[in-house]
């Protein structure tokens, strides 16, 4: 510990304090109160930035089922957007890809995040849920043992110390449970030499798909949020800060490289937020480590390309429920034996298909590093864009091609 007070009094004892109050660890609380099972959960952030974070939007069916098996779908389900279409533009033209009626696909629900989590929020207070904003855990303390603690800086600034059998570190890739692994923890990282700048606009979407184009002068993205509400992504220079560009600049450009010439015209709106996205991805093995265990982007960082982040993050935290309930409810181990295993091939499933899809939207710079100088304006070379051209071709022809994707596009 950093600071100079001693630790207040020891918080009473619970069977699983929860680091964080993304979409891992407030399912995580729900699953566990329905299961009996006495948690707390503590938040870094006030509850109004919890709230109010715009992040990711797209639920896989299997997200929503989750979701309906555990009554936490409602909002999801009465608010949510059916999405099953995504359209590539590109030089040769554009081609839709009706996913959800594809293969064993089905459609995405449209939902923002801060949506899905004030909803998971509503329905872990109602179950009697405890949760403490502003609450920023430091250290995750003798995870090997039988009875591991975490030490907090509480709202007021003074430190605490919490004791659990079991800690759930759902805190994302910058918490405090990643920060506690030991040193025998292997993350493996791979940054794939891409940057987007994240925009969102007020302003209805522009197209009833999600868009993609490929240009050369780099990647566009159009994500659909709400009728009002709709995310825009732009291939970035790394090191350029997101403010550079004016409002008309950007907007000229996302209608250059979406072909609004051919197309149709984007409809613009104020752009409310801007955030610069590294396209870098990593996991975290293993995901258990003695009483410590890791879900969501503390678990595995993927890169926003295939939109599987908060899929996997609930995913992961039905199964670390259940692990946890058989462990204490029943003093059944197996589960949580298993948990890494069965979570990693999930985690690496999702990696693939991503980076697969990394790599059909970008001419990444130095991606293929053959080094004869064949190199195009948009920061890739000749012979990764041709590839690409060829990707796109089997893409748009072959209807095995299309069924893969589309089952890899929303699966978890
Ligand atoms: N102590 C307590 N809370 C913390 C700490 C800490 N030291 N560090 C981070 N947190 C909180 C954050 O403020 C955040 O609310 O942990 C929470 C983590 O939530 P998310 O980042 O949403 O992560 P997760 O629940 O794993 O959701 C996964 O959703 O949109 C995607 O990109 C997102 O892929 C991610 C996914």
């Amino acid at each position: 510990m950093t600071e100079s007070q001693p630790p207040r009094a020891l918080r009473a004892a619970v069977d699983v304090v929860v680091l964080g109050a993304g979409p891992a660890g407030l399912v995580l609380g729900n699953l566990l109160l329905s299961a009996g099972i006495d948690c707390v959960v503590l938040e870094r952030a006030s509850r109004s930035h919890v709230l109010t974070r715009a992040r990711a939007g797209f639920l896989a069916p299997n997200t929503a089922r989750i979701l309906e098996r555990h009554g936490l779908a409602d909002g999801l389900l009465r608010y949510g957007l059916r999405h099953g279409t995504c359209e590539f533009r590109t030089q040769e033209g554009r081609f839709r890809i009706d996913y959800g009626a594809l293969g064993e696909a089905g459609p995405h629900h449209v939902y923002p995040q801060q949506n899905l989590v004030a909803d998971l929020l509503r329905h872990y207070l109602h179950r009697g849920g405890r949760i403490h904003f502003d609450t920023e855990a430091l250290a995750v303390h003798e995870a090997d043992g039988p009875r591991p603690s975490v030490t907090t800086r509480e709202p007021d600034g003074r430190p605490a110390r919490w004791r659990a059998r079991y800690v759930a570190g759902c805190d994302g890739r910058h918490g405090a449970a990643r920060r506690s692994l030991p040193p025998g923890a292997v993350r493996r990282h791979h940054d794939h030499g891409v940057t987007w700048l994240g925009l969102l606009a007020q302003a209805p979407p522009s197209l009833d798909a999600v868009g993609y184009a490929l240009h050369d002068r780099g990647f566009a993205g159009h994500m659909a949020r709400t009728p009002e509400m709709t995310r825009y992504y732009l291939q970035w220079q790394r090191g350029t800060p997101a403010d550079a560009w004016s409002e008309q600049r950007i907007w000229d450009e996302l209608d250059v490289r979406m072909r609004a010439a051919d197309h149709g015209p984007l409809r613009r709106g104020a752009l409310l937020e801007r955030g610069l996205f590294d396209l870098t991805c990593d996991v975290v093995e293993p995901l258990r480590y003695g009483s410590l265990l890791l879900a969501g982007d503390a678990a595995s960082l993927l890169a926003p390309a295939a939109a599987k982040g908060a899929n996997l993050a609930v995913l992961e935290a039905e199964i670390l429920a259940g692990a946890l309930a058989e462990a204490l409810v029943r003093g059944d181990t197996g589960g949580l034996d298993g948990y890494s295993d069965r979570c990693l091939a999930h985690i690496w499933r999702a990696q693939e298909f991503t980076g697969w899809m990394t790599r059909l939207l970008h001419a990444a710079p130095g991606a293929d590093g053959d080094g004869d100088g064949d190199r195009d304006g948009g920061g890739g070379s000749l012979f990764q864009a041709a590839l690409r051209r060829s990707r796109i071709a089997s893409l748009r022809t072959s209807s095995i091609h299309r069924d893969w994707f589309a089952e890899n596009y929303v699966c978890v």
